[in-house]
């Protein structure tokens, strides 16, 4: 079945209201990544207490692992506003000195897909975070020079896929870079039961587990496993979501028992059918399964990645033994393994 919204690991624009209220609006609410949430508490009492904005911050995962919630949350224990924006968006340095010179004091500016700045945009930015002042050009050629525009002090918080695709000027410039990482089961139900609370959902504690269990590690994922199922909860059963319910409707929208959709298990199918199980460089499987390579790097590889089904060497993507297990598949004995 093909079901894209189940496959797309970013929010399209429908689901962006009903992602938004179910954000966290607290760093207490927000569940998980203990160790991030307690230096972020620490630095934005610091910041109160000397009456400054909280440092530049820079947040990096796959998406839908809460670097856009973090940023909301971030501002609100701030006490300011939020103003947000996006990489792609920010065509001209003038469209960046817009949105700048409206800031107030102490206010969050958000850049998500902050890798995705182009150069002119990005070097504008430098002396911005730096000094807070943004130099217009004015003429071309000898003739050119600069004007000095000052910004009141502001924090940008940067969100990216991909923390390697970023100019290290620019990462350099962040005073705090956090990594969110994949989410593990217990926090995912903590999630899953908390949004079904405030969807007003019925769920049995055997049901929001098997929710947890495949949601691939990311919140964004369980909260939708979660509205899908509850549509054949309240179809196909009494409306409340037991472990049947839930693992009898992700078998029918095609997710395993261990979070892989029809995407994921046709990458690895692809690698081990067409590739011999790899290496293979990432263009040909990209061509191979008809996807961009950027969504297989940023989307698609990172789960599969930290659960062990696929492996990056120099030499391109491996399948794992796990991987052939997974599919059913018998792992083939290579003869460079037979001698070593
Ligand atoms: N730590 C968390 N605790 C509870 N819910 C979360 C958490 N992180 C993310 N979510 C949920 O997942 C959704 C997607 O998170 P988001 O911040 O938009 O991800 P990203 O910006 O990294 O793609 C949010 O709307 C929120 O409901
Ligand atoms: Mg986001």
């Amino acid at each position: 079945m093909d079901e894209p919204q189940l496959l797309n690991r970013k929010a399209p624009p429908e689901e962006e209201s009903l992602d938004r209220s179910l954000r966290p609006q607290s760093l207490d609410e927000f569940i998980g990544q203990q160790k991030l949430k307690d230096n972020l508490r620490v630095f934005i009492e610091a910041a109160r207490r000397r009456e400054e904005p909280l440092d530049h911050c820079l947040f990096y995962s796959p998406p839908g692992l809460g670097k856009t919630t973090l940023a909301t949350i971030l501002a609100r224990e701030m006490g300011v506003n939020l103003r947000a924006t996006a990489g792609p968006i920010l065509e001209r340095a003038g469209d960046l000195a817009a949105i700048l010179t409206d800031l107030n004091p102490g206010d969050v500016f958000f850049i998500d897909e902050i890798h995705r700045l182009n150069h002119v945009v990005e070097e504008s930015l430098y002396p911005v975070m730096e000094d807070f002042t943004f130099y217009i050009s004015t003429g071309k050629g000898p003739g050119a020079s600069a004007v000095k525009l000052a910004i009141p002090r502001f924090t940008l918080v940067g969100a990216t896929t991909r923390a390697g695709l970023l100019t290290s000027p620019l990462r350099d410039r962040f005073g705090i870079v956090g990594n969110i990482g994949f989410y593990e089961i217990p926090e995912l139900d903590r999630i899953v039961r908390r949004s079904a609370g405030i969807l007003d959902i019925e769920i049995l504690p055997e049901g929001s587990l098997e929710i947890a269990r495949r949601s691939r590690g990311t919140p964004r994922i369980a909260n939708r496993l979660l509205r899908r199922v509850r549509d054949f909860a309240q179809v196909r059963a009494d409306g409340i979501i037991t472990e049947d319910v839930a693992r009898d409707s992700l078998e029918a929208l095609e997710v395993d028992a261990e979070g892989l959709d029809a995407m994921d298990r046709r990458l690895l199918s692809t690698l081990i059918d067409k590739f011999a199980g790899g290496p293979v460089g990432i263009d040909s499987l990209a061509v191979a399964v008809s996807e961009e390579i950027d969504t297989l790097v940023d989307v698609y590889e990172p789960f599969l990645i930290q659960a062990g089904f696929l492996t990056r060497t120099s030499r391109g993507r491996v399948a794992s033994p796990k991987a052939f297990k997974h599919l059913g598949l018998k792992h083939p004995v290579r003869r460079d393994e037979l001698f070593t």
